[in-house]
């Protein structure tokens, strides 16, 4: 995955499309972000640390449901906003996105759970997944979850025996594999999928059958997720293609209010990335359903949307202290310098998991050293534990400088392990110059007092 960036005119720059918006340099150079130093930070909480913008997520909010209405509008229909919580979910967060008029989309009982206690209304809540259990699909239906998405023929009779029994009836979405793959500038679209997602297409109709003939089941509508991370329209716009043949041809039975296109808009991760603005994704994609529905000669269904990283992604930075480095020297007689620091795959598996590229920055200073290339590498034993792959630094980077990680809201904290041991950091929201803790950090004891085989912790009063 090892990449070599072009060397930066200055390595101290806060590139704004990475950054939240609050993130500048005071005076003395050192990172501020929503109005508080870094090393206030590091002194209050300590590292690593995972510290959100609250504004931020919020105004993004706020933009992206702007842009799905108004892309939506301009075709006299409505857009629902699921913010995906599988990016970034904590009880504030559901707060904040949903003051801000999104839904919320679960995926499991733990995702219901918390956005029920966290005050989401049910009736703006969707549910996925493609193995629910008995007892997650009782929980949403006995919860008044507003929409399940059925993802098997299993599902379809799993779910309505629920209702039935509870004596309600549940308004349902398929999810289908359009056969549209989309990652970045590139989609790949195949005829036959081999993926556990969904229904095919062609499997799709007969399922819509059975679904109107039970009478503790609704169906509203198809659902379609085609990828992450996507920064064009054309897969959408394929993917629309295909779903609207699919619609038209359920509507000639019964109405089909909905259609559900997913999320995976793509945010930059580093100063190379460009992704798309969301108004112009949200209307090439409204715009390429409405020309379907009218070659097809049918009524434009509402839109639902499902953004996750594009929420909450740039608003989180994640800080952690350098405790070594190293230079290495490589094969090609160049050197490349390692910089360890205090956490790593287990509060950031996407370099690990996906090859995933992130920048970084010195936060607790800034340095007129010459840029080194630097490897940044967490602290567990794992060579793929990487942070940061590739990235130039100033080269006098040295232990107990504070680095800092930007564009780590989403999929970080959700993902996060206790590989090693390693306790999961806090989470931070910053808000009004103001830092609050909202996830608190674990302790070495957390990790222990699950284990059975201990009877007291033998760091007690340490950790
Ligand atoms: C069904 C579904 N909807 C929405 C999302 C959110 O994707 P993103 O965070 O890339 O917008 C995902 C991500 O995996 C998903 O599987």
């Amino acid at each position: 995955m090892s990449t070599r960036p072009d060397a930066p005119d200055d390595a101290n720059e806060l590139v704004e499309t990475v950054w939240p918006s609050s993130a500048t340099r005071d005076e003395r150079g050192e990172i501020v972000l929503g109005g508080i130093t870094a090393s206030a930070l590091r002194e209050e909480f300590g590292t690593p640390l995972w510290v959100v913008d609250e504004d931020a997520i919020r105004a993004r909010a706020r933009q992206a449901l702007a842009a799905f209405n108004s892309a939506a509008g301009r075709h006299g229909v409505d857009a629902r906003v699921y913010y995906a919580g599988k990016a970034l979910l904590t009880a504030e967060v559901v707060r904040w996105v949903t003051q801000e008029g999104l839904a919320v989309d679960v995926c499991t009982g733990g995702e219901l759970a918390l956005a029920l206690a966290a005050g989401a209304e049910p009736a703006r809540l969707g549910f996925h997944g493609n193995n629910k259990s008995a007892y997650e699909l009782e929980a949403a239906v006995a919860a008044g979850v507003g929409s399940i998405v059925i993802d098997s023929p299993i599902e379809i009779e799993r779910l309505a025996a629920i209702a039935e029994r509870l004596g309600i009836n549940q308004a349902v979405l398929i999810r289908v594999n359009s056969g549209v793959h989309a990652e970045t500038h590139d989609f790949l679209a195949t005829a036959h999928e081999d993926q556990k997602f969904g229904f095919t297409l062609a499997d799709a109709p007969a399922a819509v059958a059975r679904i109107r003939e039970l009478s503790s089941l609704t169906f509203i509508g198809l659902h379609c997720h085609i990828g992450s991370q996507i920064f064009g329209t054309a897969g959408f716009e394929e993917s629309a293609a295909r779903l609207i043949e699919l619609h038209a041809e359920l509507a000639e039975a019964a109405p089909v209010p909905v259609l559900n296109l997913g999320g995976g808009f793509g945010i930059a991760y580093t100063a190379s990335d460009q992704p798309t603005p969301i108004e112009e994704l949200a209307a090439g994609i409204a715009d390429a359903v409405a020309r379907e529905c009218e070659v097809r000669g049918i009524a434009m269904p509402n839109l639902a949307f499902e953004p996750g990283r594009t929420i909450v992604g740039r608003a989180g930075v994640t800080l952690y202290e350098v405790g070594t480095t190293k230079t290495v020297n490589l094969e090609d007689g160049a050197t490349r310098l390692y910089v360890s620091v205090d956490g790593g795959m287990s509060d950031n598996a996407r370099p690990a998991l996906y090859g995933a590229q992130y920048s970084a920055r010195l936060a607790s200073r800034i340095s007129d050293a010459d840029p080194a290339l630097v490897r940044v590498v967490g602290k567990h034993c794992e060579s793929g534990d990487i942070v940061v792959d590739a990235e130039y630094l100033p080269g006098d980077v040295a232990p107990g400088d504070l680095l800092a990680v930007p564009a780590t809201g989403a999929y970080c904290f959700s993902l996060a392990s206790n590989y090693n041991f390693v306790p999961r950091p806090p989470m931070v929201a910053l808000r009004g110059g103001e830092a609050r803790v909202i996830v608190r950090g674990e302790t070495i004891n957390d990790l222990l007092s699950r284990d059975a085989g201990l009877t007291e912790s033998p760091m007690e009063g340490i950790a």
